[in-house]
């Protein structure tokens, strides 16, 4: 073999950092917009200060938070700039071409220079350069004999998308608090920025409702014969909420609470049946043990009904911060609204032709108190059926009905895209890979430029019926997720799926050292 092959075959294997204009053993995810390598390594050392002005007093104390247990060494936060050895964060008002989220990454052997137009652009600047040091910074205790080493570049980026989400279902499996933190931390990693809680379903309501503390006694419980194990069930108290808003406002990220009605709400009749149109006591089934979609229904001719809804939106309002509430809305069985003597009348009474009308009023008078009260209504597509307010947001996931979207976002409705096509995170790996989450484009085929501008971005949806522990939740996520944190950043036209597999390829060591069970393709 010739000696400069075996030169070659050396870097290759030893992937090292000295040739940081060429080689790069980091991996940037979800791509940047723009990156231009250039010469040179930065060292991160001890001698390395972070340099800010008063208002990123946070973000220094974060970036320390990140790096530091891996070091093993303090970094001194200064507000003086300083040229050499620093890693300077910068608020510039000259940048608002990047938007709210975008940075610019300049990184050169003197120093890191970190700059946007608002402080979200900052955290993600940071969530950049933790991808580009070596994978161990990411260990939670020091790592010995190290060298901290970043390559010389220069970033410009910015997201496609304001919308990057995942759904995680609270109520087939209630998922704890602690596991929620650690799904919002690797979300902020992959600069994703909304995590929707299903709160309530037929298998459990997993809010804590000050008012109504039987929804969480008996609600948030599954019927004690079917002998579920403990784990399962329960629900955050207000107080946990606000401990994991706290946690996901420092990532960035927004946390949408899901309160389902008028449909797939039966556990709420364990506690109190006579919001229903039948009347009978509910007993809460584990999913497999009851019908997927329970024939239960609010009773929409019951003012009972909305007295208890909007009581319950009240607190939700208050306890979460987020502009948007979902309501649910999908998968209603009209059937005990065709039989119910006041669901009738409510029929007759405001001249409504059908039960799908009637669902369409039934959201309409929910969305009317929360416009009251400063918030904005998502649901599931259904809400389509019966008439669409214009100020509704759908969230799209119905796969058989393409030009639906196309006439929603033509009405001028905002939409959030997660068809079962490629955002079910339930469905199994083989039937959507992590290529076919990766090859889509987020904005259907054919949009115009103001359908386009519908588009708020896109999400994927775990319902947590039939994966219920954490390495099997984990193994549904992983890598997936992270592909979809790519289709919701990167510009479509910067796609690339082999250039991204080897990325991905790269940021395994990072996915082990989260402790991510992350599914292997065999
Ligand atoms: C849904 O999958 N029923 C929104
Ligand atoms: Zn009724």
């Amino acid at each position: 073999m010739k000696s400069s092959l075996i030169i070659l075959i050396i870097l290759i294997v030893l992937d090292i950092h000295i040739l940081a204009g060429e080689t790069i053993k980091s991996a940037i995810i979800p791509k940047p917009l723009v990156l231009e390598k250039t010469e040179g390594i930065f060292k991160l050392t001890s001698a390395t200060s972070i340099t800010v002005s008063e208002n990123l007093s946070f973000r220094a104390k974060q970036l320390k938070g990140y790096l530091e247990p891996a070091l093993g060494y303090d970094l001194l936060v200064s507000h003086k700039a300083r040229r050499n050895n620093s890693i300077e964060l910068k608020i510039d008002k000259s940048l608002g071409r990047l938007g709210d989220e975008g940075y610019l990454l300049d990184i050169t052997k003197e120093k890191i220079l970190l700059t946007a137009f608002q402080d979200k652009g900052i955290f993600y600047g940071i969530q950049t350069l933790r991808q580009l040091l070596p994978s161990e910074i990411l260990r939670d205790t020091p790592v010995k004999q190290m060298d901290w080493q970043i390559p010389c570049l220069k970033i410009e980026d910015k997201p496609r998308f304001k919308w990057r989400g995942l759904m995680l279902d609270c109520s087939r499996t209630f998922i704890s608090k602690e596991q929620i933190k650690r799904y919002l931390e690797i979300l902020s990693f992959f600069k994703m920025n909304v995590l929707h809680m299903h709160l309530t379903d037929d298998q459990g309501w997993r809010v804590e409702i000050l008012r109504y503390p039987e929804l969480t006694k008996t609600a948030s419980k599954f019927h004690e014969s079917f002998q579920e194990p403990k784990e399962y069930e329960g629900y955050y108290s207000q107080g946990d909420i606000r401990e994991l808003i706290e946690y996901a406002t420092q990532r960035n990220i927004e946390i949408i609470p899901e309160i389902e009605m008028p449909g797939h709400s039966s556990e709420v009749f364990a506690a109190f049946p006579q919001l229903s149109c039948k009347g009978d006591t509910a007993k809460i089934h584990p999913f497999f043990k009851g019908p997927a979609v329970h024939n239960e229904i609010f009773c929409a001719g019951n003012d009972e009904t909305f007295v208890f809804l909007q009581n319950v939106l009240d607190e939700i309002s208050a306890l979460f911060p987020s502009q948007y509430i979902h309501i649910g809305g999908d998968e209603a069985p009209k059937a005990h609204w065709k039989t119910c003597p006041k669901c009738q009348k409510r029929i007759l009474d405001e001249g409504l032709k059908d039960e799908n009308e009637l669902q369409s009023w039934f959201v309409t008078r929910i969305e009317k108190y929360l416009t009251k009260k400063g918030k904005r209504l998502i649901g599931w597509d259904e809400i389509i059926e019966g008439g669409l307010s214009p100020t509704a947001t759908v969230m799209y996931w119905r796969g058989w009905e393409k030009d639906v979207p196309a006439k929603v976002a033509e009405r001028g409705n905002d939409m959030i895209m997660t068809p079962t096509d490629y955002s079910y995170f339930d469905y199994s790996n083989e039937k959507i890979s992590t290529e076919k989450i990766y090859s889509v484009n987020p904005v259907p085929q054919g949009f115009s430029s103001k359908q386009r501008e519908r588009v708020l971005g896109v999400q994927a949806n775990f319902w947590s019926h039939i994966d219920r522990t954490p390495p099997v939740i984990d193994r549904q996520l992983f890598p997936r997720l992270i592909a979809l944190s790519e289709i919701a950043w990167a510009q479509n036209e910067n796609k690339d799926w082999n250039e991204f597999n080897l990325r991905l390829g790269k940021i395994e060591p990072i996915l082990d050292i989260m402790r991510i069970n992350y599914f292997i393709k065999k």
